[in-house]
């Protein structure tokens, strides 16, 4: 079952994946034996029946209870099973166990961000203790995106508004990807993260040191890193590449239309309030889709963007 398993399906990698994948192939492999002697029935028949002669006339038969009951019981028996199976797993998949380790979730055209009890804030990178329950508080600030991570079968919409929750045990240090599954814009098939499952010694020294790795490294090389750590690179090319957002090449210092037709100057205020405040000026010719980094980049990692934008002419 684990080969026919891993030709199916990604790896199971948390607790619960695998009932959820038994019942999977169970209403798979039903189905093929169905589908199978259904067909063959049907050939037979249209060939044992076959008009032979123009004398031929079908007799009028008008029920048969015997075996009307038989295809009207199996199916029965065989729903019931999916149903009573498919409840205790999803009842299973709704109750988070109490002593789970919560981490807070928000969605944003086109990224996520990972919320941690230390105040902490990681963007596309999900950091979590294996062997012990995790539950996921999730919101969107804009659209509907929904967070599917394959290889722990657990999914969920992430809605504007309102708080949707998921659990999640994982049974090994590792990554896992994690898709947005609601399509939600442009680059919705960019809106990918990762999860690192550590064991739970690792990842206490991660909280420990997340954000304090950053503090004497050099502006430019932080503002480098800081662009693809918060996913700014989903949006804005660094080679000219237009993509959902102006490219970041020739930038600084540049005058942009906006679409009020106002110019403006690219330069440290502007590049601020583009990060805090995307849709205060949109620059002519895009969309507002930007969501707003206030609350995840401090003033220190702007001003290292600022610096990298500047290498970039
Ligand atoms: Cu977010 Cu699709």
């Amino acid at each position: 079952m684990n080969r026919f398993s891993d030709f199916m399906l990604p790896p199971a990698k948390s607790t619960t994946a695998e009932t959820t994948d038994a019942l999977f192939h169970f209403i798979n492999v039903t189905s093929l034996i169905f589908l199978v002697g259904i067909t063959i029935a049907i050939i037979f028949f249209s060939w044992k029946y076959r008009r032979r002669s123009d004398e031929d006339v079908t007799p009028v038969i008008s029920h048969n209870n015997k075996l009307e009951i038989t295809w009207s019981v199996i199916p029965l028996i065989l729903v019931m099973i999916v149903f009573g199976w498919g409840f205790t797993g999803y009842m299973n998949l709704i109750t988070t166990p109490d002593d789970a380790y919560e981490v807070r979730v928000v969605a944003k055209s086109w990224l996520w961000e990972f919320h941690y009890e230390t105040g902490f804030v990681s963007v596309n990178e999900l950091h979590v203790p294996a062997n012990r329950p995790v539950k996921l508080i999730m919101s969107s600030d804009d659209v509907i995106h929904s967070f599917f991570v394959p290889d722990y079968r657990v999914k969920r919409d992430v809605l504007p508004n309102r708080y949707t929750s998921l659990w999640f045990e994982v049974t090994e240090p590792g990554e896992s990807i994690v898709y947005c599954t609601e399509y939600c814009g442009t680059a919705h098939s960019n809106m990918l993260a990762t999860v690192f499952a550590h064991t739970q010694e690792d990842f206490d020294t991660w909280l420990e040191t997340a954000g304090s790795a950053d503090d004497d490294m050099d502006p430019v090389e932080l503002g480098e890193q800081l662009v693809t750590r918060n996913a700014c690179d989903t949006c804005h090319s660094t080679d000219g590449t237009r993509l959902q957002g102006p490219t970041f090449q020739g930038l600084w210092g540049s005058e942009r239309e906006m679409q009020d037709g106002e110019i403006v100057v690219v330069d440290e205020n502007y590049v601020r309030e583009s990060i805090l405040e995307p849709n205060a000026r949109i620059t002519k010719g895009y969309q507002p889709v930007m969501p707003s980094y206030a609350g995840t980049l401090n003033d220190r990692q702007i001003d290292a963007i600022i610096e990298y934008l500047k290498t970039l002419q």
